[in-house]
This record gives C-alpha cells, sequence and structure tokens, in this order.
C-alpha cells in the first residue's frame, strides 16, 4: 500500500472523487449504514438491496465530507457491487485504499468511514432478515472513537 506524507493523490483517487460511481440512494434498500466521524463532521451513508442468495444487487452511497471520503466510498461500493455479504464483510478500509493506489497519511482515517458504512449496512440487513452475520460486529456510529483514547465514550460494546 502506498501512503505518501505529503498531500498527494493518486489518478484513482482524483478519478473517484471527480466522477463518483453509484451516488445516490436506493429505496427500500436491504439495509442502510450511516456513520460519521465527529472529529471532522464528516458522514456517510451505504445502501444494499441484496438478494435472496445473499448477493449485492446494487449499492448506493451519499457522504458528506471530503475528497478522500467521496473517492473511498465510490470505490468501496465498486468493490462489493455483484459481490456476496461474506466479500463485503471481508472488504476493509486497506483494500479499498489499494485499490486506489493509497491515500496521503493524513487521509487515511477517511477511509474507515467507507468500511464502517459498509459493515454498519450489513448490520441493518442482518436486523431486518433477523439473521446473524459471521464475524460482523455492531457498528459504530462515530468511528472517531477508534482514532483517540477514548476519553468521552461510555462502556460501549468493544473488544
Ligand atoms: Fe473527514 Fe476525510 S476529513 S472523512
Amino acid at each position: 500500500m502506498n501512503t505518501s506524507t505529503k498531500l498527494e493523490y493518486s489518478e484513482k483517487v482524483v478519478d473517484h472523487f471527480t466522477n463518483p460511481r453509484n451516488m445516490g440512494s436506493i429505496e427500500n434498500a436491504s439495509g442502510v449504514g450511516t456513520v460519521g466521524n465527529a472529529k471532522c463532521g464528516d458522514i456517510m451513508r451505504v445502501y444494499l438491496d441484496i438478494d435472496d442468495g445473499g448477493f449485492i444487487r446494487d449499492v448506493k452511497f451519499k457522504t458528506f465530507g471530503c475528497g478522500a471520503a467521496i473517492a473511498t466510498s465510490s470505490m468501496a461500493t465498486e468493490l462489493v457491487k455483484g459481490k456476496h455479504i461474506k466479500d463485503a464483510l471481508a472488504m476493509t478500509n486497506k483494500s479499498v485504499m489499494d485499490a486506489l493506489d493509497g491515500l496521503p497519511q493524513v487521509k487515511i482515517h477517511c477511509s474507515l468511514l467507507a468500511e464502517e458504512a459498509m459493515h454498519a449496512a450489513l448490520w441493518d440487513y442482518a436486523q431486518k432478515k433477523g439473521i446473524t452475520i459471521e464475524g460482523l460486529k455492531k457498528p459504530k456510529s462515530d468511528i472517531h472513537e477508534d482514532e483517540h483514547d477514548h476519553d468521552h465514550v461510555a462502556e460501549e460494546e468493544e473488544d
């Protein structure tokens, strides 16, 4: 993975920022997940349309955030489209960054929004279906909790 210390964006990041894929929403989605970062105020929402076999028929996102957040959301949706929910669960912020040819060091946290919002949408889907997706943990609504000391966090379910 290429992580530059300077604010240099790869061509893929610029492409996905200027021409985001799968932006929008899905009516009556199988699962919707919203995650924010209280530190920068950015928010991401992911919509999943999942068929009976557990494959992602369609995926859309809305991101109120920085360019890196928009690019990572766009790439994350591309990576899971048509895939099984297990593949979507396995997608990490690192796999999204790799697919984008890296992010500047100071923007790595932005990619966490995509991973967490995807997990939140999967969680919502599992709740609605009354099923358990093995390996899926209850998502956080604010990823900032993960980035720094938990000085203001009440007893959350953490492992
Ligand atoms: Fe907030 Fe990028 S600065 S997600």
